[in-house]
């Protein structure tokens, strides 16, 4: 059975307070790593389960985000839309190692290394 690997992504500083950095993963999907005001660090992929809003570029509320595009909130842990609205986004492992940021990847994957898309 295939393991996570943890694969070092940048550091906390990179992402910006109340703000989310995008990864591209090896298998294609984009994932969002957000950081709360209390830097928190969570990972979604990022695409709204309402109509695949862009949730990087939400603004982090406590351990949520507001989708930028109807305004759907999001928790982070889960993945979950708060109700009264109904759908989930998949969450990514993810850790920090002092300052670092990693993401897992499943080790069937070739990961290579990977970084933050362009702002
Ligand atoms: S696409 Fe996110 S709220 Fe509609």
């Amino acid at each position: 059975m295939a393991e996570d690997r943890w694969i070092e992504v940048g550091c906390l500083d990179d992402i910006p307070c109340r703000g989310a950095r995008k990864v591209r993963m090896p298998d294609g999907d984009t994932v969002a790593v957000f950081r709360t005001a209390d830097d928190e660090i969570f990972a979604l992929i990022d695409r709204c389960p309402h109509k695949s809003g862009p949730l990087s570029e939400g603004i982090v509320q406590g351990r949520a985000v507001a989708c930028p595009l109807h305004g759907w909130v999001i928790d982070l842990a889960s993945g979950e839309a708060e109700a009264p609205d109904v759908g989930c986004t998949r969450s990514v492992p993810v850790r920090r190692a002092g300052d670092r940021i990693q993401l897992a990847v499943i080790s069937a994957e070739p990961a290579g290394s990977l970084h933050w898309e362009a702002a």
